[in-house]
């Protein structure tokens, strides 16, 4: 459990509460770059850690990224016209450029000198990999890029899904990190895997893993060990990377399709889940396309939004028929498993941790809220994160792998996640 004060440091985001200061210290996924594809093309709504902000593509094709709401009467420039490098107001005509300056105010007498005194908060932002990526701390601590290979991969060898959620950032990322949960809310109806499944059966004939985790440069590393089955002589490892502060690297196999997920707080009831899918080493084929087309590892998307079919409005779909007979949970995709189980209805978007009763499975989870924890103090006594400014330490994979009992495992898969911890 965390105490009611704890819990409240972790989740809050808003730019002056402790976590929102320490989001603030790392690059953020902001918005998809098809979301601001045409340059002069219609701007797009970016709500993130409790900002209200807006993204155009400009005529060269810069990427601003402006507080939503115009200096002069705070009219909403999401209505705005994207023209000629600038944004402009539809309420009065004031302009901004892609940095924030403005360089039109065309209702006011004496507005070509005045524009040069105004000016609307403006963040840098960069693209990669079909992200935009936006910086919203102080300048002077602006950091590099995480360098964690995901996030480097080139297009063909990425599919990224952007998911809109109710409920909080932090409880939708416990999932990410709680290897315990996928021997069952991921399991059939049997306890085995669900059918097309790409998970290793091995998670569903031990339920009960050993958590062995180190404390490592960029997070953490939380290897989940289980029986490897008959064979007595080795175990069955699944290492998930978690990086600071947002991003998990789920286990998969060496040169397999590997997740991850990104979870960005859109204010403290909702946040937005990027699923990523991605291969190490190639682009993808027929067969990764019909893994993203079968609706297990991907929800159903409403055309043309954010939202999954599958919702807490309709109950995730839950089919009960389904979960007596092939089913544990009766709801088709691992996403909208996750989803269900760490919604809280009635508007109760915040988990009560106070509440809980944590045991020995729950160690990953205790130990990623602690590490946040310390980040926060350390903050509040003036020291920086440190993780911010080693982008090169999150270069880090995570696996999948049964290796011999008398092995350590960081040492028995460092060749392949290059985590050395
Ligand atoms: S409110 Fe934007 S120009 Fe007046
Ligand atoms: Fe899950």
């Amino acid at each position: 459990m965390l105490s009611y004060e704890d819990n409240e440091k972790l989740v809050r985001v808003g730019k002056g509460t402790p976590m929102g200061k320490l989001f603030r210290r790392f690059w953020t996924p902001a918005l998809l770059s098809s979301e601001v594809a045409q340059r002069d093309g219609a701007p797009a709504r970016v709500d993130i850690l409790g900002e209200q902000l807006v993204a155009f593509r400009d005529s060269e094709g810069r990427i601003g990224l402006l507080d939503a709401f115009c200096p002069h009467r705070r009219a909403n420039l999401f209505f705005g016209r994207n023209e000629e490098c600038g944004l402009r107001c539809v309420y009065h005509g004031w302009k901004f450029n892609a940095d924030g300056a403005c360089v039109d105010l065309p209702n006011v007498p004496a507005g070509e000198i005045l524009k040069f005194n105004m000016r609307i908060q403006a963040y840098p932002t960069f693209e990669r990999g079909g992200i935009v990526w936006a910086y919203l701390g102080p300048p002077e601590l602006q950091p590099k890029p995480s360098a964690a290979e995901v996030f480097e991969l080139p297009s063909e060898q990425l599919y990224i899904q952007k998911m809109m959620l109710h409920g909080n950032w932090l409880q939708h990322m416990e999932g990410d990190i709680d290897s315990s949960h996928v021997s069952f809310l991921h399991s059939s109806n049997r306890g085995g895997n669900q059918s097309g499944s790409p998970l290793s059966s091995l998670i569903f004939a031990d339920k009960a893993p050993k958590w062995i985790i180190r404390a490592t440069d960029y997070g953490l590393m939380l290897a989940a060990r289980r029986n490897a089955g008959d064979d007595a002589t080795s175990w069955h490892w699944r290492i998930n990377q978690w990086l600071m502060p947002y991003a998990t690297q789920i286990a998969a196999p060496e040169k397999e399709l590997f997740i991850t997920n990104v979870r960005v707080p859109v204010n403290d009831e909702t946040s937005i889940h990027y699923r990523i899918l991605a291969r190490h080493d190639r682009p993808f084929d027929e067969a990764d396309r019909a893994v993203i087309a079968a609706g297990l590892v991907f929800p159903e998307m409403i055309p043309g939004t954010f939202q999954p079919k599958a919702n807490p409005e309709n109950d995730f779909l839950i089919d009960r028929e389904l979960q007596r007979t092939a089913s544990f949970t009766g709801i088709k995709s691992i996403p909208s498993q996750d989803y269900a189980v760490t919604h809280r209805p009635g508007g109760q978007w915040i988990a009560d941790r106070s509440k809980e009763k944590l045991t020995k499975s729950d160690m990953a989870i205790v130990a990623m809220r602690r590490r946040l924890l310390d980040a926060l103090k350390g903050m509040a006594e003036g020291r920086e994160p440190p993780e911010a400014s080693r982008p090169e330490a999150y270069r880090v994979r995570s696996i999948d792998k049964v290796l011999p009992r008398d092995l350590d495992v960081a040492a028995g898969t460092k060749d392949w996640t290059a985590a050395l911890a």
